[in-house]
C-alpha cells in the first residue's frame, strides 16, 4: 500500500535538496495520468485535491475511493499523498475523517492569533490519526477557489509562530501567484524565503503557485528549502491544449474519435508529459 502522509517524503527531499510535486487532481484521467508518471519514474507523490474540485468529484469519500482503487489495480508502489488543498477548518475535519493522508489548513485569512488556535486543533485531530498537516502564512497571491490573495511576504516571526505549532510543512507567501504571473511580476523574493527558513530551521517549506515560474527560480528555491512544488494551472492548460487540437482537427468526428476513451486521451497523454518535466525539474525522479 502506497497511501502514506507526507512527513516522511517531505523531510527526505528537504535532506537531499529536491522537491516533491503536489499535482492537483480534478478527475479520474487526471489522477491515473498523475499516479502512472509517479510510479513510472519512481517518483514520490503528493495528489492535491482542492475543496472545489472535492465537491466536483462528488466528496472526499469518493476520491478517496478512486486514490485507493487506483494504487491497487495500477499496482502503483512509490510514496502517494493525497492532500487537501487549502482546507477551511470544517473542509480538513471531512476530509481527515474521508482517509486523506494529508491536509493544508489555510488560516492565513485569519488574524495570526486566530489562524494559531485554528492551526492548534487542527494538529491535535490530525496527529491522532498520523495525517501530515501543512499550514499557510502571507497568503498567497492569485484565485484559489474564489478567494483572492494580493501575494504577500510572510513574515519569519510568524512563520516561525506557526511552524512552532507542530505543522509538518508550511507554506509561505514570497511574491508567489497561483495562476498565470502577470508580465509585471517581480519574481520570487529569495531574501524573504532564506529568512523564512533560517527562522522555522529544518521545517520543509512549501511553494505554491507552481506555473509559470521559471526554471532558475524554481532551482533557487529548492536550494533554499523548498521542498514541496504545487502545481494546478499548468495541467489544466495542456490538458485544454490537446483537446482543443484534437477537436479542430475534426478527430472527434473520425470513425469513433467521439468515444471519450479516445477524445480525453490527448490531454491525458499531455498532463503525463507535463508532470513528468515538473519531475525532473524538481529533481524527484527515482527517489521513491
Ligand atoms: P498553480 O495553479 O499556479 O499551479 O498553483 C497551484 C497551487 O498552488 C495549488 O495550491
Amino acid at each position: 500500500m502506497s497511501l502514506v502522509n507526507a512527513k516522511e517524503m517531505l523531510k527526505k527531499a528537504h535532506k537531499e535538496g529536491y522537491a516533491v510535486g503536489q499535482f492537483n487532481i480534478n478527475n479520474l484521467e487526471w489522477t491515473k495520468a498523475i499516479l502512472l508518471t509517479a510510479q513510472e519514474n519512481n517518483s514520490p507523490v503528493i495528489l492535491g485535491v482542492s475543496e472545489g474540485a472535492g465537491k466536483y468529484m462528488s466528496g472526499y469519500k469518493t476520491v478517496m475511493g478512486m486514490v485507493n482503487g487506483m494504487i491497487e489495480e495500477l499496482k502503483i508502489t512509490v510514496p502517494v499523498a493525497v492532500h487537501l488543498d487549502h482546507g477551511s477548518y470544517d473542509g480538513a475535519i471531512q476530509a481527515m475523517n474521508a482517509g486523506f493522508s494529508s491536509v493544508m489548513f489555510d488560516g492565513s485569512h485569519y488574524s495570526i492569533e486566530e489562524n494559531v488556535q485554528k492551526t492548534k486543533e487542527i494538529i491535535v485531530k490530525a496527529k491522532a490519526k498520523n495525517i501530515s498537516v501543512e499550514a499557510e502564512v502571507g497568503s498567497i497571491g492569485g484565485e484559489e477557489d474564489g478567494v483572492t490573495g494580493k501575494g504577500e511576504i510572510a513574515s519569519p516571526e510568524e512563520c516561525k509562530l506557526i511552524a512552532d505549532l507542530g505543522v509538518d510543512m508550511l507554506a509561505a507567501g514570497i511574491g508567489n501567484i497561483h495562476g498565470k504571473y502577470p508580465d509585471n511580476w517581480k519574481g520570487l523574493d529569495f531574501e524573504a524565503l532564506a529568512a523564512i527558513q533560517k527562522a522555522v530551521g529544518s521545517m520543509p517549506l512549501v511553494l505554491h503557485g507552481g506555473t509559470g515560474i521559471p526554471v532558475d527560480m524554481i532551482k533557487k528555491a529548492i536550494s533554499l528549502g523548498v521542498s514541496k512544488i504545487n502545481v494546478n494551472t499548468e495541467c489544466q492548460l495542456v490538458f485544454a491544449e490537446a483537446t482543443r487540437k484534437y477537436i479542430e482537427a475534426g478527430k472527434d468526428l473520425e470513425s469513433k474519435g467521439f468515444d471519450p476513451r479516445k477524445l480525453l486521451k490527448p490531454g491525458f497523454d499531455a498532463i503525463k508529459a507535463s508532470v513528468k518535466e515538473k519531475m525532473e525539474l524538481f529533481g524527484s525522479i527515482n527517489k521513491a
